[in-house]
């Protein structure tokens, strides 16, 4: 298994590129379901979660084709409406085919995701909004097994925002029969660039970034062609990477309005930020200040990035609250950043972060995805040595990220 090696210590400076949204690339895959023909899709981020999800449209009867950046989805044929076990397990995303296979074909059979490393994570709301729309659905054998001759445009409204769930509703409604409106709906970036992904594909979608959109079904769309957002997490990582080595970059390819939040809060901390149409200039303090924080739905603070600042935390000049208020247990990182010398009790839903004068390199393991880009952004402010085992977690949501970090002098190498 892969490991990488981190020498601290680091001031970062240079220029990085941003990648392709991890979050906005899959649902965008599975949103091609949807239609019939070739889709074509760039600015593709290179990730094992784009292989997976490529994997398991292939595994539908699809044509899946990755090279230089853009992917060819080949959707004429579907010989297949299961989406199996292995790939959910390995990818939750999977289930966002639930609601396209339904739509276009009347049926689909979907692993039911178990719990994962930051909670129970269950998709009871998907289930109630394709029940709503007139959906048989029933749990036999851990799959979900849907049947609906053609979904039927109603009302849904979400006790929690759910990203995932709006989207697969979402792109449910497209083809129903009837107007759909989705209440308390997510209001992520990516389920807007979805939804603008569907209109350019011929659906009629209004309201998408609000928490209420509207949705009226037609009877067929055509295949997609389109460019994915910037990867808005990658952005704020790199910010908080160089935040924490006092580093002076240069961001390139992002979106500013999609991470006002993380900024408004790094600007608190002390980090300098600056940004021009789509660049960032990032300058980190001498020293962060230490700040409170606590995740909620977009436009809130993200819990995708709440292990990184926690990060950046662990060596501010004084106390940081940080509050967790998306996934039950999403602070794994916690207990692999005091191997590293943090100072940091969790109480609840709660972490007291004393910041401390440095950390320390120490061998720690990633837990997921997010956690493992807190340990790197750790590892590149300690002092010493980190090496990181179970790197595959990285690889599912940073394209290349060892080269990026290297181009703006980080001394890490990924070892064998
Ligand atoms: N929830 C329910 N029932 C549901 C669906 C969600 O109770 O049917 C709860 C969840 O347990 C959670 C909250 O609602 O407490 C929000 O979860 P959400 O459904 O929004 O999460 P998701 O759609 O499964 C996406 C991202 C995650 C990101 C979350 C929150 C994708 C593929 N995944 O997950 O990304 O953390 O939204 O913003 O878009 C990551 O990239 O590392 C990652 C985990």
């Amino acid at each position: 298994m892969d490991k990488i090696e981190i020498t601290g210590g680091v001031r970062l400076k240079g220029e990085v590129t941003i990648s392709g949204a991890k979050n906005a690339v899959l649902p965008l895959m599975t949103a091609t379901i949807l239609s019939s023909g070739e889709s074509i899709i760039n600015n593709i981020p290179q990730l094992r979660d784009v292989m997976t999800m490529g994997k398991l449209l292939a595994h539908l009867g699809f044509g899946f084709h990755l090279e230089n950046n853009q992917i060819l989805l080949q959707t004429k044929k579907i010989t297949s409406v299961d989406a199996p076990y292995d790939f959910v397990k390995t990818m939750r995303a999977s289930v966002l085919v639930l609601g396209p296979l339904l739509a276009r074909t009347g049926r689909a059979r979907v692993s039911l995701p178990g719990g994962c490393a930051i909670g129970a994570r269950p998709i009871n709301l998907h289930i109630m909004g394709l029940e709503k729309m007139g959906a048989r659905v029933i749990l036999s054998e851990g799959y979900i097994e849907a049947k609906a001759k053609r979904l039927k445009g109603a009302t849904i409204y979400f006790d929690i925002p759910t990203v995932t769930g709006t989207e697969n509703l979402m792109m449910a409604a497209t083809l129903a029969d009837g107007t759909t409106l989705l209440e308390n709906a997510a209001c992520e970036p990516e389920v807007t660039d979805l939804a603008n992904a569907l209109i350019s594909m011929g659906a009629d979608i209004e309201g998408a970034g609000t928490s209420i959109i509207r949705i009226n079904g037609v009877n067929r769309l055509k295949p997609l062609i389109y460019k994915v957002i910037p990867d808005r997490i990658e952005a704020a990582t790199f910010i908080a990477a160089a935040a924490a080595t006092q580093g002076d970059i240069k961001i390139n390819s992002c979106k500013p309005g999609h991470i006002d939040a993380i900024v408004n809060k790094m600007t608190e901390a002390g980090v300098k930020a600056l940004h021009k149409n789509d660049k960032f200039i990032v300058k980190g303090p001498e020293r962060l200040s230490s700040i409170d924080i606590k995740t909620m739905p977009y436009p809130g603070f993200p819990t995708d990035m709440q292990a990184q600042f926690m990060a950046m935390m662990a060596i501010a000049d004084s106390t940081s609250l940080i509050t967790e208020s998306i996934f039950e247990n999403r602070f794994m990182h916690v207990a692999e950043l005091r191997r590293m010398g943090a100072d940091i009790k969790v109480e609840g839903s709660t972490a007291t972060v004393k910041g401390v004068k440095s950390l320390k390199g120490a061998p720690v393991m990633a837990t997921d995805l997010r956690a493992s880009a807190s340990l790197v952004v750790a590892g590149l402010a300690a002092k010493g040595t980190t090496v990181i085992d179970r790197v595959y977690h990285l690889d599912r949501g940073y394209e290349k990220l060892e080269e990026k970090l290297k181009m703006l002098g980080a001394k890490i190498r990924r070892v064998k």
